[in-house]
């Protein structure tokens, strides 16, 4: 009778392990990543889907989008040429120097000088679907 609960039982610790490991990542930073967009993002980007007129484009799911795809936005050539998949590290990239990560970029960004104000807008990035 255990042997036969061992296995599903492994399966299920090993999946609660692997959300514990993703969630000590990200999860405490949530609220402090959401405050990090309202303060340094908010004012040129939306992440509620679909919505559009500001100055920078949608980011509701742009973790794992192409840079510079998103339908009907104008982007200058430069991040049209960037050519990669948006994800947590190169993001964090970009808002650490806008200009020196995608020279000519129209993101008129200083940049995030703090490595964990980065990490949580990050965080809170990948939960905008
Ligand atoms: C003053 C306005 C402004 C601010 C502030 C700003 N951005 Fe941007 N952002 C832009 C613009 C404009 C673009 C388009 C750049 C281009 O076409 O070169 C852009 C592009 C991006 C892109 C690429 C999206 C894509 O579809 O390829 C990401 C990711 C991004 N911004 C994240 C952020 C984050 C995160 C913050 C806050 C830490 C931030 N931006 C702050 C204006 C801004």
């Amino acid at each position: 009778m255990f042997t036969s609960l061992r296995l599903p039982l492994f399966g299920l610790l090993s999946l609660a392990l692997a959300q514990a490991a993703l969630a000590a990542d990200c999860a405490p930073d949530q609220r402090h990543g959401a405050e990090v967009f309202a303060n340094e993002c908010g004012v040129c980007h939306s992440v509620t889907k679909g919505a559009t007129g500001m100055m920078g484009p949608n980011l509701a799911g742009v973790v794992g989008r192409k840079s510079g795809s998103l339908e009907g936005f104008s982007y200058s050539q430069a991040m049209r040429n960037k050519n990669i998949d948006w994800q947590a590290e190169n993001i964090a990239q970009l808002i650490t120097q806008p200009q020196a990560y995608v020279p000519g970029t129209y993101m008129p960004y200083m940049g995030l000088a703090s490595a964990d104000d980065r990490q949580a807008v990050v965080c809170f990035l990948k939960e905008q679907h």
